[in-house]
């Protein structure tokens, strides 16, 4: 099979990313996955999507498993759970890219890629919170940066485990405009979060931990 097959893409999304101490690797590729690579149930599934949702899936399970065999794991992935500790998965514009850690004190890793596309001021109220909203970021000038941040909370809500309780909405930047620094989720003060992002491929790739607080709860 054959992962990450762009020279291109080799060259835009780099091989590691240091999250702030914690080292993630990422692996991208543009080739979907072949349909004889997969078990049954990752057939099963690609079979059930249309076109473009399949080719996505395929894309997914070509960084999926060439993360796990490069780790020498299995690489049927329909038994991952996301979110996961160790791997994270994204994939949109004929690209996919997983992000996998084993650093120690990680309790979850993120990553989310955005191309190149407006995102609506009046949107940035859905995933900024009030604090951000009040950092001065409006539509003409940062519509931009507004994509930029879309990645992060995606990135960031991604890294947390059981996400289901949260919304994106619910994680604050400690600034807004840097692109790579902590973040909080606001409902979980112990749990602390990491992100960095990165311009690549006409648009944006965020990769974020969530790591062990030393600290118990009170
Ligand atoms: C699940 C979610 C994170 C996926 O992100 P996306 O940008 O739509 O899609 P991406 O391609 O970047 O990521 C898709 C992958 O994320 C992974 N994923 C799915 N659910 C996940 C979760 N709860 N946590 C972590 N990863 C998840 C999967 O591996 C998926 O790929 P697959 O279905 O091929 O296996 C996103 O749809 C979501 O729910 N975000 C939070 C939404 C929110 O807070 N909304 C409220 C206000 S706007």
């Amino acid at each position: 099979m054959n992962y990450a097959s762009a020279a291109s893409l080799h060259a835009a999304v780099p091989a590691e990313v240091n999250v702030e101490g914690a080292a993630v690797t990422l692996y991208a590729a543009a080739e979907p996955a072949a349909l004889d690579v997969l078990v049954p149930a990752e057939r099963e599934v690609a079979q059930r999507l249309g076109g473009g949702a399949r080719a996505e899936f395929l894309r997914g399970r070509a960084v999926l498993k060439a993360c796990l065999g490069a780790l020498g794991l299995s690489t049927d992935t329909s038994m991952l759970n996301m979110p996961h500790r160790n791997l994270s998965l994204t994939h949109a514009a004929g690209v996919a890219v997983a992000a996998f850690t084993a650093a120690n004190n990680v309790i979850g890793v993120g990553v989310d890629y955005e191309p190149h596309g407006p995102v609506a001021g009046r949107l940035a109220r859905f995933f900024l919170t009030d604090r951000e909203l009040t950092s001065h970021i409006d539509e003409q000038q940062h519509g931009d940066q507004l994509l930029r941040l879309w990645t992060v909370k995606e990135a960031l809500f991604k890294a947390t485990p059981e996400n289901e309780k949260f919304t994106v909405r619910d994680y604050e930047c400690h600034d807004v405009w840097n692109w790579q620094g902590g973040a909080s989720l606001l409902p979980r003060p112990n749990v602390l979060l990491r992100y960095v992002t990165m311009a690549v491929m006409g648009g944006y790739l965020s990769v974020a931990v969530a790591v062990a607080s030393p600290h118990k709860p009170s």
